[in-house]
């Protein structure tokens, strides 16, 4: 589904929602939550954010793949609040941008970009949280991935939440067990799982997440061809954990930039990049879902789309908690 592109449309959108409301209580995730939250206070949020995001994507393709990740390691800690975004300060704690689990995340300074373009229109009222979950929908689509009708109306939290990162965020060599748990807690099944991390078709890995893989000796469940090109790409074993350690590698070298079931091809073809990557290939809770996106993109298109809404609607906090940010990296001052 589309945002709202004029005031006619708001209007159709306007009924639509209120068609919407009256079958949508009572979830347990996602229950303040609407399509189209900002039609009356900020009527062209949705449109500024899609804007935003091309024009981004125009200029630094890998902004697009930026927002998905960032979303999923919002909402997997605690709820999807833009906890992610605040800088280290007093008042909010130490940023969960500088865990080990956010190593290689980029593109920050552009959410503010986005986020400065919301307040010019509509100072203090769309959110941060929902900066994130709009940005990762939109640009999914620009990344040649599939819509999402996402609701809105989340709040901002006051704190970040370093602590639980490290417990929240799956780890690069973590078991099927461990990551199926994580998604199950926020509302994601097995084959949601597999599709989420169809998003590893797109972007790229450092050799820090790698080289455990490939020395002394390349993993024996690993393509051996695939495993000399990765050596190539990262040709010592004692990368470090630093991005100014500029080596990586791509999961899918064949359409690196486009969100498509390539990744499921590679998993078929024992060409996953992380261990956890190849891991759903063979695990029998996850490997028929492999199979079945492998061989059909629309498939793996719907069940992301599904799964990504899941994910972005993981325990918003309540209309009395919170707030919205202005500047996403602070919290409001009292
Ligand atoms: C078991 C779950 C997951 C694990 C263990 C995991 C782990 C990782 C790791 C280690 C990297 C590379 C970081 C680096 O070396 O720079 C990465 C990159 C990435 N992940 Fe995941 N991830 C998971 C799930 C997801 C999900 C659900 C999404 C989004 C829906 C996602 C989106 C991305 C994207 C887009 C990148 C590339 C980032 C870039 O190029 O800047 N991941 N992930
Ligand atoms: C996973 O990799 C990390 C390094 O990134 C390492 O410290 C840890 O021991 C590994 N865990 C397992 C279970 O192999």
């Amino acid at each position: 589904m589309r945002g709202m592109r004029s005031s006619s449309s708001s209007l159709v959108a306007a009924a639509a929602l209120l068609l919407f409301c009256c079958f949508t209580t009572g979830h347990a995730n996602g229950g303040g939550l609407r399509l189209g939250y900002y039609s009356a206070s900020c009527p062209r949020a949705e449109d500024i954010v899609r804007e935003q995001v091309v024009q981004l994507y125009d200029k630094h393709g890998n902004t697009a793949v930026s927002w998905l990740r960032a979303l999923f390691h919002d909402c997997m800690v605690g709820s999807c609040d833009a906890s992610l975004l605040l800088d280290t300060s007093a008042a909010a704690g130490v940023s969960e941008k500088s865990a080990p689990r956010s190593f290689g995340m980029r593109n920050f300074k552009y959410v503010d970009a986005i986020k400065a373009a919301l307040e010019r229109e509509c100072p203090g009222t769309v959110s941060c949280a929902d900066v994130l979950a709009l940005a990762a929908r939109d640009g999914a689509a620009a990344l040649g991935g599939p819509r999402v009708a996402m609701r809105t109306g989340r709040r901002d939290s006051r704190a970040s939440r370093y602590a639980e990162v490290g417990r929240d965020i799956p780890n690069h060599n973590d078991s099927v067990s461990a990551v199926l748990s994580r998604f199950a807690a926020v509302g994601v099944d097995a084959e949601g799982a597999v599709a989420l991390l169809g998003a590893h078709s797109v972007g790229r890995v450092h050799c820090f997440n790698l080289v455990g893989r490939l020395y002394p000796s390349v993993d024996a469940g690993m393509e051996p061809a695939y495993g000399a090109y990765l050596r190539g790409r990262c040709p010592t074993a004692d990368a470090r954990e630093d991005t100014r350690d500029v080596a990586y590698a791509r999961n899918d070298r064949a359409t690196p930039m486009v969100l498509d079931n390539m990744y499921h091809k590679n998993l078929l073809a024992r060409r996953g990049l992380l261990l956890v990557d190849q891991r759903l290939a063979d695990d029998p809770r996850t490997a028929p879902f492999v199979a079945r996106m492998a061989a059909d993109n629309a498939y793996f298109h719907d069940r992301f789309a599904a799964a990504l809404l899941t994910m972005s609607e993981n325990n918003p906090l309540a209309a009395d908690e919170g707030e919205v940010r202005r500047d996403c990296r602070f919290v409001n001052s009292a």
